[in-house]
Formats: C-alpha cells, structure tokens, sequence
C-alpha cells in the first residue's frame, strides 16, 4: 500500500519535471518591441551587403505573393503537414517585423522563435540559417530595415493535427537544430570552406536537394541525394549525380549566374527562380559554392555517350513510339534536332540534360507542358508551353520517346502520374 502510494508519487514528481522541463524549453520570452529603426542610421556598405546575401537566400522567392509587393509575405508553401503561409518581413510595425530589434531578429534566423516567444515552422530554414555569422544577420536586418514597409497581413497558418500546436517545434528543434557556425576543415581550400558555409547555410541548397524524414526534416544522413519540392525533383549534387557531363567548379558557377550551360539543361522550375536570384548575389560567393558542389559531384560517373549508340537509340525509339517520333519532328525538332539553329547557338543536345537522366518523369514533363522561361532574360533561350497543345497521352508519349532516345536507361514506370500530378499543379 505505502510502496503503491510512493510509486504513484514517484510518477506524478517524474510527470511534473518532465512537463515543467517540456515548458521550459518551448518557452522562450516576448523581446520587447522598439520603434522602427530610422533607414539612414544603417551604413549603406552594410545594406549592399545584405541585399547580396537576401539574394543568396532567395528571401523574396519565399516572402513575395506579388511582384509588386516584394518581401510583404502571404506566399504559400505547400508541405506535407499542411499549407504555410509566408510573413511579411518588411519593416511595417503593424503587419511586418517594423519593431524587431537587432537581437529579435538574430534570435528568428538562427533559432527560429520570432519576436513575440511564437516557434515558427521549418519551412522557414532557420535549421539553414543557423550557420550564418553574426556579421550576416547584421547585414541582412540593416537591409530589410531599408526596404519600404509594406502594410499587409499574411494569412494565418492554420494546420491540422498535433503539429498546429507550435510548442512542438521546440522537440523538433532539440532532434534537428544543429545551432551555430560551422567548423571549417583545414584540410580543405578557404574557397571550399566559405562555399560550404554558404551552400550549408544563407542558401540552403539542401532545402531543396537533401531528402527528408517523416519529420519533415533533412536526412543528414543523404544530404544532396535528391529529393521532390513543389512537383519537382531536385536532383542529387554528390556522388550519385546522374549528370551526363561531370559538373566542373567553371561549369557550376556559369550555371548557377545565369540558369544557362552548354553542357547541362538550362534551370528549370524552382531551380530557375534560384538562378535568377543567385545573378544579383556577389560573384565570388557564387564561385565558392561552385567549388564546394564539384567537390562533392568530383566521383559521379558522368558516362559520355557515343555517336553510333546515338545513332542506334534513335532508331530503336521511332520504332517503340513512332506516334511521339512524329510529333517530335513536328513540335520540338525545330528547336532540337541536332543542326537546329537553337543548337548552332551552343544550346546543349537534350541528351546532355539530367531531367532525361534521373529515375523519375516529374522535371521532363513539366518542362514539355509548362515550357521554359529563359533564366537569361527575356532575350535569352526559351521554350514554349505544350499544356494547351498536347493532351496527357501525347505529353506522356513524347517523354517515354525522348527517355528511349536520348538515354541508355531503362524506360520510366511513372510517366501516368507524373502527367497526372503536372496537370493537377497543387504541388503535392
Ligand atoms: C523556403 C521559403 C523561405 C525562405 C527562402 C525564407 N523564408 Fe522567411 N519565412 C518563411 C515562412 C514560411 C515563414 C513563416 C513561418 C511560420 O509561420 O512559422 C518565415 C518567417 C520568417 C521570419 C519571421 C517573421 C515573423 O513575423 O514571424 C523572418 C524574420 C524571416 N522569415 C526572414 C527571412 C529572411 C531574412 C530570409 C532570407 C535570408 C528568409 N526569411 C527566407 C519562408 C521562407
Ligand atoms: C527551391 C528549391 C531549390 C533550391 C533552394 C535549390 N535548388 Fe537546385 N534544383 C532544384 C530543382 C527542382 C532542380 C531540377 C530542375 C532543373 O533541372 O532545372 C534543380 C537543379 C539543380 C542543378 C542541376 C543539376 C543537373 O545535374 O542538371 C544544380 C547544379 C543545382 N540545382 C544546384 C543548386 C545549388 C548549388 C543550390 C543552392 C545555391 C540549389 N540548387 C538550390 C531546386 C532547388
Ligand atoms: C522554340 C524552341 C523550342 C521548342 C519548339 C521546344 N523546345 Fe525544348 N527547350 C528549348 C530551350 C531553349 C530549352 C533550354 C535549353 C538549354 O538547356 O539551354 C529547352 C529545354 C528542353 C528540355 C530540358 C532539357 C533537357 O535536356 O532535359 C526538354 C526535356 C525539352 N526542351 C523538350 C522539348 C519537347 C519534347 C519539345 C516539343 C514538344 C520541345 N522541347 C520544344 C526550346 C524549345
């Protein structure tokens, strides 16, 4: 009986601490609100700065819903737990992050609790941006403190089940926030360490590339394996990059400033909109990232194919789709037969591009129906839609041809859904 009591005691003390220590860790205080920093007390190096490194971090990819409105939020991000919205981090006191301090906003990038002590969703990569330096968050608050406030309330999040309850993050956050710089490996160039500072951190690269666990969070374990984000597959940067042509330090940098490459297909999608911002980032920043990706893609095979296997594949597929061989030759040829002007311009053959390359249909697909804004600007290589042209047996038809003719891989077992998946376009 006394021994009962005792353990029902020892339970309810050992409840108690563990629910007092679950408190103590999800809870984080309110930083009290200052009045908006005025813009001219910011030294306009530092803004420049930081505009350079919003741009390394596509802030305003995430943060915009309309162009005309930049960085004043209501974007959504489609995940697996639900829709997330965006906020607005522009200087507005009412609606933005106006009366953040310096310490309130450090405490968001690199912890990911906003001012008011709320844990904010990963799909804000704090678990990235905790590796920036202190210098960094200092450039990028001097930078957004400078735009103009926008007055705008980003829709509330509102997701289903226990991950509604914010608190949780705090659990997630022990498992998966490795918090602070990253140590630089002295074996390695200051070129490769700062792109990996980087790559690592402001621009999250594994956002998009790493694989994640049923978390939602990256699995370090297969960093830049390649993983789906918005209907899209990103493709692996390490060793297991199907890349028909090995990614060189040059080939990369040339890439990611302008979404072009003569040997690789141009970005496409979401990949496209990185680009664009990492054109307006520092050019050597840009370079140190290149450094870092050829290094970890140095051991992908990167078969080079041959001319009379060219031949024979063509062959073989106009014989197993002859329906899409002939709508190749009415549709695309103009652009991409070999001997195309398209392709006397130096546009890589599409046998050079890994979206025919990896294990799935997604990218091929939404290339042939969305088309392909040139990452160049509006004088640059582009691709028109076949959305409204083609119907979904022609769109599956033609990837099936140009898997059969431009590769030695086996055919894809997903075309159906992956055409299905484009045309629904809700990201899921
Ligand atoms: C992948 C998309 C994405 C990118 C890129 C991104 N953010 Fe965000 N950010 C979000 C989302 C989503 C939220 C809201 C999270 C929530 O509600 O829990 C957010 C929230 C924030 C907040 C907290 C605002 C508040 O009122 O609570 C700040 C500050 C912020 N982001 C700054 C930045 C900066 C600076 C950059 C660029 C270096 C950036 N973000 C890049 C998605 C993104
Ligand atoms: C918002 C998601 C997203 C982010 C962030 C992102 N990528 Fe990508 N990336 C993609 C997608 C999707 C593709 C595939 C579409 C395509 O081929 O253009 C891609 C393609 C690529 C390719 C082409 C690979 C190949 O073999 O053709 C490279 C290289 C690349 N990304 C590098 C990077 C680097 C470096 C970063 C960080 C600076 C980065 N990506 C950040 C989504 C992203
Ligand atoms: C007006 C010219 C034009 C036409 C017509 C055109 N494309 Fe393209 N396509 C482009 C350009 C430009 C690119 C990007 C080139 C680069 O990678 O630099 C591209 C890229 C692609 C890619 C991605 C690159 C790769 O190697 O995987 C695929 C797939 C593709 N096109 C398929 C098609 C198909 C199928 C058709 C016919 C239904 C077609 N295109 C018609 C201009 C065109």
């Amino acid at each position: 009986m006394v021994r009962g009591t005792r353990l029902a005691g020892g339970i309810a003390l050992a409840t108690a601490a563990s629910l007092l220590l679950a408190f103590a860790i999800a809870w984080h205080p309110e930083i009290e609100p200052t009045m908006p920093p005025s813009p001219s007390s910011f030294a306009r190096k530092l803004v420049i700065e930081g505009e350079q490194l919003a741009k390394l971090g596509n802030c305003a990819g995430c943060h915009t819903a309309e162009p005309g409105r930049p960085l004043a939020g209501g974007r959504s991000l489609a995940t697996p737990f639900g829709t997330i919205f965006a906020a607005n981090i522009t200087p507005d006191a009412e609606t933005g992050i106006g009366t953040w301090s310096r310490a309130a906003f450090d405490r968001a990038m690199r912890r990911g609790i906003a001012r008011n002590g709320k844990h904010l969703y990963p799909a804000f990569p704090y678990d990235h941006f905790t590796h920036a330096s202190d210098g960094d968050v200092e450039a990028l608050y001097a930078w957004l403190m400078t735009r103009p406030a926008i007055a705008s309330r980003a829709p509330e999040t509102r997701l289903d089940g226990v991950v509604a309850f914010r608190p949780l993050i705090a659990g997630w956050n022990l498992l998966f926030l490795g918090e602070g710089p990253l140590e630089p490996d002295p074996a390695r160039s200051s070129d490769w360490n700062r792109g990996r500072a980087l790559a690592e951190g402001l621009a999250h690269c594994g956002g998009c590339h790493t694989p994640r666990n049923r978390f939602g969070a990256e699995d370090r374990s297969r960093a830049y394996d390649g993983a789906m984000v918005e209907g899209w597959y990103a493709p692996p940067l390490n060793a297991r990059s199907p890349a028909v042509r090995r990614w060189t330090a040059d080939r990369l940098h040339l890439y990611l400033r302008t979404g072009l490459s003569p040997t690789h297909a141009a970005a496409a999608g979401p990949m496209g909109d990185v680009t664009r911002a990492l054109a307006q980032a520092r050019d050597e920043d840009v370079r140190a990232i290149a450094v870092y990706f050829a290094s970890l893609m140095s051991q992908a095979p990167a078969a080079r194919q041959d001319q009379h296997d060219a031949m024979d594949r063509q062959l073989v597929a106009q014989q197993a789709h002859p329906e899409a061989a002939v709508l190749f030759a009415g549709a695309c040829a103009v652009c991409h037969e070999p001997g195309a002007p398209m392709m006397q311009q130096g546009r890589p053959p599409l046998a050079w591009g890994t979206p025919l390359q990896v294990d799935n249909a997604h990218d091929t697909v939404r290339i042939i129906m969305e088309g392909l804004a040139s990452p160049a600007g509006p004088a640059g290589p582009a691709m028109p839609a076949f959305a409204d042209i083609l119907d979904d047996g022609q769109v599956g038809a033609l990837a099936a041809y140009l898997r059969a003719r431009f590769t030695d891989k086996p055919p894809w077992s997903d075309i159906g859904a992956a055409v299905a998946h484009a045309r629904r376009g809700d990201g899921k």
